[in-house]
């Protein structure tokens, strides 16, 4: 499983062709990829609209990719059982739209999944410092959420760098994703701020083969030598 030494690229849907969404993911497995990351919208708490519980649960049947689940919904303590339900490996709520966000994180753990709380650009840190020994992963937003195709959000890059001091002084093992405008020219500077985990939809999604893009991100990322490579 993953863990802090891991770099794991995983694909955001939403830049992929949705009327082949069952060979997208087949592609993506054959490509080497582990995860594939799911924006779920409601039109509510983003402006836009893509799929629910029904869809990724026809998925699940066909794929067997770790199922990163991306709620941008509001309240959705209401449907942590129905992705449970569906499938998802991890699931990660908005803390802005999310009142009862230690009941929530509970409840999915409890529920078998992996949580996890994702922060807008603008949220501080400090809203998950005391969830961080029960979380998974927090997700770091360095865009405005809704689309794909928009550019990083700079000042993202010292958020993920006081995270990850935060973790390390918590004695936490939570992983670090960061979403939108991730590209193999910004991969390299997010990880050595501390990030493990890199969504990348319109970067990945419009450059195929998916074998030699994954690569790419991975190659640019320069993974952190381990302790026993060091000086
Ligand atoms: C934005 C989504 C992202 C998005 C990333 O609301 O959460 O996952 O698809 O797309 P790119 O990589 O194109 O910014
Ligand atoms: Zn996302």
């Amino acid at each position: 499983m993953a863990n802090r030494n891991s770099v794991i690229l995983s694909p955001s849907l939403l830049s992929s062709d949705f009327s082949r969404l069952g060979e997208e993911l087949a592609q993506l497995e054959s490509a080497g990829l582990d995860w594939v990351h799911w924006d779920v919208m409601d039109g509510s708490f983003v402006p836009n609209i893509t799929f629910g519980p029904p869809v990724i649960g026809q998925c699940r049947k066909r794929s067997g990719l770790f199922f990163d689940v991306h709620l941008m919904i509001d309240d959705p303590g209401r449907y942590v059982a129905a992705f449970a339900e569906a499938g998802a490996d991890l699931l990660c709520v908005h803390a802005e739209a999310e009142t009862h966000l230690e009941r929530t994180v509970s409840e999915i753990a409890r529920l078998g999944m992996r949580p996890a709380v994702a922060l807008n650009p603008h949220t501080p840190l400090s809203v998950v410092e005391y969830l961080l020994p029960q979380l998974h992963m927090v997700l770091i937003m360095s865009v405005n959420p809704g689309f794909g195709g928009q550019s990083f959000i700079p000042f993202c890059i010292d958020k993920v760098r006081k995270l990850d001091l935060m973790i390390q002084r918590a004695g936490a093992d939570t992983l670090i994703q960061v979403d939108g405008g991730v590209t193999p020219d910004n991969i390299a500077e997010l990880r050595r701020a501390g990030a493990d985990v890199f969504v990348s939809g319109s970067a990945f999604f419009g450059h195929p083969p998916y074998a030699e893009r994954h690569q790419a991100f991975m190659a640019a990322a320069a993974p952190v030598p381990q302790p026993s490579e060091r000086e």
